[in-house]
């Protein structure tokens, strides 16, 4: 077999980051049992889009924010301070799905599940923005339509996640992703959120700084 002399390495999709929260989930469920949901694009959304300004999500809040800022610093190798903006509920009833979106005005985003099935409960799937090669060729084996092949990190075009309790996920904003059929027979509630940086940050220097808050929202006008 021939063999290459090197391998350069080029550029890479942002990972995505499973952090385990060992708090307690229950108290969070009971809150959101007498929140009231609306049916939202797919599944059932809570109408607060701002859960964790509720005292009862601080602690959640607090991990989902640490979270962020060590994948800020670990990955996009900044220190710069993030704050948490909208976080909301979603509920999907089995057969509920998720559409395929992006979280736009937000620069991490988060998913943080309470209750999901492992069996035939949905993953989060997420989908690459580039594609890499123009032509679609046979594989090496066979497979059939319904088969789970793997594919490498250079052929893949999406990626599933398992929704698992407990667990939150982060990842950048701009990565599509959806969420397939709830296929068990068992409710999938998971927390959302985005985040945004602290102003200011940027450079004056390079004509990038982000500085300045609207006077209306200094003055608690809206
Ligand atoms: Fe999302």
């Amino acid at each position: 077999m021939i063999k290459h002399v090197e391998q350069i390495e080029t550029f890479a999709e942002p990972p995505i980051r499973v952090y385990e929260w060992d708090g307690e989930i229950q108290p969070l469920l009971e809150f959101l049992s007498k929140e009231k949901f609306v049916h939202s694009n797919g599944n059932v959304k809570s109408e607060n889009v701002w859960l964790f300004e509720e005292p009862i999500f601080a602690d959640l809040k607090k991990f989902c924010l640490e979270a962020c800022q060590q994948y800020a610093l670990d990955i996009t190798d900044t220190e710069q301070e993030l704050e948490i903006q909208q976080s909301w509920a979603n509920v999907n009833e089995p057969g509920m799905t998720n559409p395929q979106h992006w979280h736009s005005n937000s620069f991490l985003s988060g998913t943080f599940y309470l209750i999901s099935a492992q069996e035939k409960g949905a993953p989060i799937v997420f989908s690459t923005r580039g594609r890499q090669f123009s032509l679609y060729l046979e594989p090496t084996s066979r497979y059939e339509p319904d088969d789970q092949v793997e594919h490498n990190k250079y052929m893949a075009s999406a990626l599933n996640v398992a929704s698992v309790p407990g667990s939150l996920v982060v990842f950048s904003s701009l990565m599509p992703h959806q969420v397939p059929p709830n296929e068990s027979d068992s409710v999938r509630i998971s927390l959302s959120f985005n985040t945004f940086p602290k102003r200011p940050f940027g450079y004056d220097t390079d004509l990038n700084s982000v500085k300045y808050l609207s006077w209306l929202l200094l003055y608690n006008r809206i």
